[in-house]
């Protein structure tokens, strides 16, 4: 058997938890991938909401949904701290890739108060059995910050209302990214 890698593995749970038809949320679009893995999960009849503070991550990934013929998804020059705003109805899955854009301006990176912004407002969206992936990165400048903050803020949901996985290969070198995911399995109120 081989283990599923990180980013692989990400992709397994969105499969398990994301239906036809339903909506989904990339919190950090960058270059566009994940939104289109979104997309297809979702198809023609779902949508995806996709958020980046750059304009430049925004239009590559509108460039990238294009070249794919993806039309069902919206692409934010927002903050996904902001997710409530744009976002009304339930969601079935979301995926947050954390820190910077390669080959962009990497002191540009995703933050830990704003990520837990976005993960509570997510966890009131989801339906029960949504999973939310986060793939932490944390080899940068702030990296291990983000990572310690949002470690600290998932370990403390209860588990009666949400589950939370890490899945990381222990052995490997130069800090290799790791995925929490997070299921929602009751409807609840955060804890702060
Ligand atoms: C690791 S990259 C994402 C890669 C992307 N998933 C892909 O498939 O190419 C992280 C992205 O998060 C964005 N970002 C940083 N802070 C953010 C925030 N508060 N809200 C949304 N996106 C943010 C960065 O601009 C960057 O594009």
């Amino acid at each position: 058997m081989k283990l599923q890698r990180v980013l692989q593995y990400a992709q397994t749970l969105l499969m398990h938890s994301i239906e036809k038809g339903e909506v989904a949320v990339d919190g950090t679009a960058g270059n566009g991938h994940d939104t289109l893995f979104l997309s297809q999960l979702v198809g023609e009849a779902g949508h995806v909401y996709a958020f980046d503070v750059q304009q430049q991550a925004v239009e590559a990934t509108l460039d990238h949904l294009a070249e794919h013929n993806a039309t069902n998804a919206t692409v934010l020059l927002d903050g996904h701290e902001n997710v409530a705003k744009h976002v009304h109805g339930e969601v079935a899955g979301a995926i947050f890739n954390l820190g910077y854009l390669p080959g962009a301006d990497h002191s540009i990176v995703t933050k830990g108060n704003t990520t837990i912004m976005a993960i509570e407002q997510l966890l009131q969206l989801l339906k029960v059995g949504g999973i939310i992936v986060l793939v932490v990165y944390h080899g940068h400048a702030g990296g291990k910050e983000e990572r310690d903050e949002v470690l600290r803020y998932v370990s403390s949901l209860p588990q009666k209302f949400v589950h939370v996985l890490r899945y990381e290969f222990i052995n490997q070198q130069n800090n290799p990214p790791f995925i929490v995911a997070l299921e929602k399995v009751k409807p609840f109120q955060p804890v702060k």
